[in-house]
């Protein structure tokens, strides 16, 4: 099993990736109940968590179902995420997680996210800094190096292993490559099969059906998965996954009336969270998920993301869950 620290997890485990704007507690709700193993906070500045901003405090919020829930925290500054790592522990996760990977401009500037990947040495130290502040288990998740010409995920990889890393999470791609072309899985499995390594290594990057699932498990040999755009509007990945790693069967797709079902409780967990305004404006950029592959859509989605009243949107739903009865998600899957 591929436990990270003490914490035990399943044969072959499905961690949902970290998303920022996305990963909140009412869309974790979801992925939770749809099998997830292992779920991530969204991205928290260290920096805004010293200062106590707000906003970086609330994401450190979770329920006591979602464990084991790992917080990820990003920055550049050593004694910043020495103190970022201790607020982290006063709210008892299971794990932390470093996040090395985000390629956006205005973190990779302050030489934090993927920034780091240039300089290996001070993606030790600030690794250094978060294992010795903290007791929980500390694991990190990065991309294979900054570009083509610069790869060193397998020193990457043994560097963090050697100042107490507990689990490497690889995304396939080069900082450079941002979301552009494939996830390149190959040098994922040359960390794995590095007899060097054992720590878990859980591979990240386009993996969006159980099919593919179980072609990159065992082709590529990795401890997990961590699925993140996919699991957006569409929880039932993990289920799905789960259920065609174990039995090599491909389950129905959920029905229409499933879809609106759960659409509708990830809105009134956003409703609960945010409170209404927020609740029902921060669900607007879920709705094209939920209701992917159905056609001529655009009308009704249209009119949800006007809606500013619940017993509206509840209408709409309802419409949609009518007009679609009948209609087989298999067909556009
Ligand atoms: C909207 C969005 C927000 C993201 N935010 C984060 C983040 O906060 N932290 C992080 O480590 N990765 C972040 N990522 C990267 C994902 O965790 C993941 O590595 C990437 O999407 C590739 O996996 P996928 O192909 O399964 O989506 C984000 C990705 C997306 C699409």
């Amino acid at each position: 099993m591929p436990n990270i620290a003490h914490i035990q997890l399943p044969e072959f485990p499905l961690l949902l990736a970290p998303m920022e704007d996305v990963s909140d507690p009412p869309f974790r709700l979801g992925c939770k109940q749809q099998g997830a193993d292992v779920m991530y906070t969204e991205f928290i500045s260290s920096e805004g968590l010293i200062r106590d901003a707000i906003k970086s405090r609330q994401k450190l919020d979770f329920f006591e179902y979602e464990r084991p829930i790992g917080i990820q925290i990003f920055g550049g500054d050593e004694e910043a995420m020495a103190m970022a790592a201790r607020i982290v522990e006063t709210t008892n996760p299971d794990l932390l997680d470093i996040n090395f990977g985000c390629p956006v401009k205005k973190v990779v500037c302050k030489g934090a996210g993927a920034g780091v990947l240039k300089d290996v040495d001070l993606m030790v130290r600030l690794t250094t800094a978060v294992v010795k502040s903290t007791k929980l288990p500390v694991t990190v998740k990065t991309r294979l190096g900054w570009d083509d010409q610069s790869i060193n995920i397998e020193e990457v990889a043994e560097r963090l292993q050697d100042v107490g890393v507990q689990a490497l999470t690889i995304h396939g791609r080069t900082r450079a490559q941002l979301y552009k072309g494939e996830a390149d899985w190959s040098l994922i499995a040359k960390v794995k099969n590095n007899s060097r390594i054992h720590i878990p290594i859980f591979g990240n990057g386009d993996v969006d059906s159980p099919q593919k699932a179980l072609l990159y498990k065992n082709r590529y040999g990795v401890d997990g998965i961590m699925i993140g755009r996919a699991a957006i509007g569409y929880p039932w990945i993990f289920k799905e996954i789960k259920h065609y790693v174990q039995t090599g069967e491909i389950l129905d797709p959920p029905t229409i009336e499933e879809r609106i079902a759960v659409c509708k409780k990830h809105l009134l967990a956003s409703i609960d969270w945010k409170g209404t305004i927020l609740g029902i404006l921060e669900m607007r950029r879920h709705y094209t998920n939920y209701l992917k592959g159905l056609p001529n859509i655009k009308e009704h989605r249209m009119k949800l993301v006007n809606c500013t009243d619940i017993n509206e949107i509840d209408a709409v739903l309802h419409n949609i869950q009518k007009t679609y009865t009948n209609f087989v998600m298999q067909e556009v899957a």
